[in-house]
C-alpha cells in the first residue's frame, strides 16, 4: 500500500453553484481502490461537510465505493464514523442528497441512508451492506449485485432509493431540479418562482373525476396535475408503496410537499410501507419549512396478519406522529373517503391542520357503510325476510347520515366544502393566508418517534 499513492486519494471535493445557489459536492472515484474510503479520503469529505454547515448550503455526494478501505483497518472505519456523525448533525439543517452511481457497500450505503434523498442509476448502481463475494463467503448464498441491491430492488422493494434514473446525466439533472424546490437550510424558505399559470384557473375535469360508485378508483395524479402550477410534479418514491403519492410541486411559485392517497392502488389504503414513506416525506418538508398539501381518499389502514406482523401499529403511528408534530402550513383537501384512524392521520384538523377543505363527494365516518351495517345491524339483516333489501336500506340511511362532509363541517373539522374545479385557487389562497404562520412545539431534547 505504501508504494501506491494517488493524489486526491479517490475522492474529488469542492463547491460550486446551481442556479446561483451555493452547493458543496464530493464525488468518489471507483478507479482508485474501488472508491474505498481511507482516513484522508474521509477527512476531505468531512472538510466540505463542515464548510456546508457553516455556510448553510446543501451537500451533494456522488457515491461509487466499496466502503471502508480494508487495508486501512480501523482508521477507515473511524473515517466513516466521522462522516456519519456529520450526516446526523446536518440532518434537518441542510439538505443532503446522495447519488449512487456505481457499486456501493458498507459505509458507502450507510452514509446515504442518513441523508435526505438517494438517487440510483438503473443497471449500473448497487447498494448493499456487503457485496455478493462476502455474502457467498458468509452465507453461501449466490446472488448477483443487481438482485442484492440494484436500483430496481431499492426503488420498489426496500424503499432505500427515492429515485431510479436511466443515466448519471439524468441523475445530475434530477439533483438540480430537486434542489430548486428546497431552501438552502432550515432557517430559509424555498425559492419563490415566477408563476405564469393563472392562480384562479378552473379545472373543470375535477368536477367529474370522482366516479359515481364509491368503490371505483380514479387516478390521483390527475388531481395533482390539475391543481399545481403548470401540472409540474416531482414525485419522490414513485415506484415504492404506490398507494400513497408524495412529491414536490408549486402553488403560485411556492414550493410545497404533496401527500396524496392513490385510490388506484390498494384502494388508497395506508399500509406499513406507505406510512413510512409518507412519514419521512412529511418530516423532511417540516424540517425545511415546506408547506404540506394533503389530498385525502383513504378507506382506512390495510387490515390483516401481514400488516399486523409487519408492525402497522408502529408504522402507522409514524405518519400520525409526522403530521401531528409538523408546524409548517398544512392544507388538507378530502376528495372522497376518509374513514376511521386514517381520517385522524391524514393531516386532520385535530393534528393541527390549518385549513381543511372537502369536496362535496367526501365521506367522513368511522368506517365505510357496508362495514358499519354489518357491525350495527348484522343480526337484524340476517334475520330479515329480504336481507339484501334491508341492508340496502340501512346503507342508504347510513350514507345520508354519515358518508358526507357536512357532519364534519358542522363541528368545524372541515372549514369549507369547495367546488372541485376551484381547488387550485382555494389552496393558493389558503397558502397565502398561512405564509406568516408561526407555531412551535414544546421545548424538548428530542422527540421519541415510534421507530
Ligand atoms: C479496498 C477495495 C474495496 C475495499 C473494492 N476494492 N472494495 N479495496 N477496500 N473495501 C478494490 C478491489 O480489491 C479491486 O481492486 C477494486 O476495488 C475493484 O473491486 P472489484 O471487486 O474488482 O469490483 P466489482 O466486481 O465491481 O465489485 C465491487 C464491490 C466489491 C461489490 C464493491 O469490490 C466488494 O464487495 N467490495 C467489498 C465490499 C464490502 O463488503 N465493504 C464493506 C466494508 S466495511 P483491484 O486492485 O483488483 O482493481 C464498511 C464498514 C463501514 O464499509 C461501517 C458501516 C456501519
Amino acid at each position: 500500500m505504501e508504494k501506491e499513492t494517488y493524489l486526491g486519494d479517490g475522492v474529488v471535493t469542492g463547491y460550486g453553484t446551481i442556479e446561483g445557489r451555493l452547493v458543496y459536492v464530493f464525488a468518489q472515484d471507483f478507479t482508485i481502490f474501488g472508491g474505498s474510503l481511507s482516513e484522508s479520503f474521509a477527512m476531505k469529505i468531512c472538510k466540505i461537510m463542515d464548510q456546508a454547515m457553516k455556510m448553510g448550503a446543501p451537500v451533494v455526494g456522488i457515491n461509487d465505493s466499496g466502503g471502508a478501505r480494508i487495508q486501512e483497518g480501523v482508521n477507515a472505519l473511524a473515517g466513516y464514523a466521522e462522516i456519519f456523525q456529520r450526516n446526523i448533525l446536518a440532518s434537518g439543517v441542510i439538505p443532503q442528497i446522495s447519488a449512487i452511481f456505481g457499486p456501493c457497500a458498507g459505509g458507502a450505503v450507510y452514509s446515504p441512508a442518513l441523508t435526505d434523498f438517494n438517487i440510483m442509476t438503473k443497471g449500473t448502481s448497487y447498494m448493499f451492506l456487503t457485496g455478493p463475494k462476502v455474502v457467498k463467503t458468509v452465507t453461501g448464498e449466490d446472488v448477483t449485485q443487481e438482485q442484492l441491491g440494484g436500483a430496481s430492488v431499492h426503488a420498489t422493494k426496500s424503499g432505500v432509493a427515492h429515485f431510479a434514473v436511466d443515466s448519471e446525466e439524468d441523475g445530475l439533472k434530477l439533483i438540480r431540479k430537486l434542489l430548486s424546490f428546497l431552501p438552502q437550510n432550515n432557517l430559509e424558505e424555498a425559492p419563490l418562482m415566477t408563476c405564469n399559470d393563472p392562480i384562479d384557473r378552473l379545472e373543470d375535469a375535477l368536477n367529474e373525476i370522482i366516479p359515481d360508485s364509491p368503490n371505483k378508483p380514479y387516478d390521483v395524479y390527475e388531481v395533482i396535475g390539475g391543481i399545481v402550477d403548470n401540472g409540474e410534479f416531482l414525485e419522490v418514491h414513485k415506484d415504492y408503496a404506490a398507494n400513497i403519492v408524495v412529491g414536490f410541486a408549486r402553488f403560485n411559485g411556492t414550493s410545497v410537499g404533496i401527500v396524496a392517497n392513490q385510490p388506484k392502488v390498494l384502494a388508497g389504503c395506508l399500509d406499513n410501507n406507505a406510512s413510512r414513506k409518507a412519514a419521512r416525506f412529511v418530516r423532511f418538508c417540516d424540517a425545511f419549512n415546506i408547506p404540506i398539501v394533503t389530498l385525502v381518499d383513504v378507506p382506512g389502514f390495510l387490515p390483516g396478519t401481514q400488516q399486523e406482523y409487519g408492525g402497522i401499529i408502529l408504522h402507522g403511528a409514524k405518519l400520525l406522529y409526522a403530521f401531528g408534530e409538523a408546524t409548517v402550513p398544512k392544507v388538507t383537501v378530502t376528495l372522497r373517503k376518509s374513514y376511521g384512524g386514517a381520517y385522524c392521520v391524514m393531516s386532520s384538523k385535530h393534528l393541527r391542520g390549518d385549513i381543511n377543505y372537502a369536496w362535496p363527494t367526501a365521506e367522513i365516518a368511522v368506517m365505510g357503510p357496508s362495514g358499519a351495517i354489518e357491525v350495527l345491524y348484522g343480526k337484524e339483516v340476517a334475520a330479515a325476510p329480504d336481507p339484501a333489501k334491508l341492508a340496502a336500506e340501512k346503507e342508504t340511511q347510513y350514507r345520508d347520515a354519515f358518508a358526507n362532509p357536512y357532519n364534519a363541517a358542522k363541528y368545524g373539522y372541515i372549514d369549507d366544502v369547495i367546488e372541485p374545479r376551484n381547488t387550485r385557487f382555494r389552496i393558493i389562497r389558503a397558502l397565502q393566508q398561512l405564509s406568516t404562520k408561526k407555531l412551535t412545539n414544546p421545548a424538548k431534547k428530542h422527540d421519541n418517534l415510534p421507530l
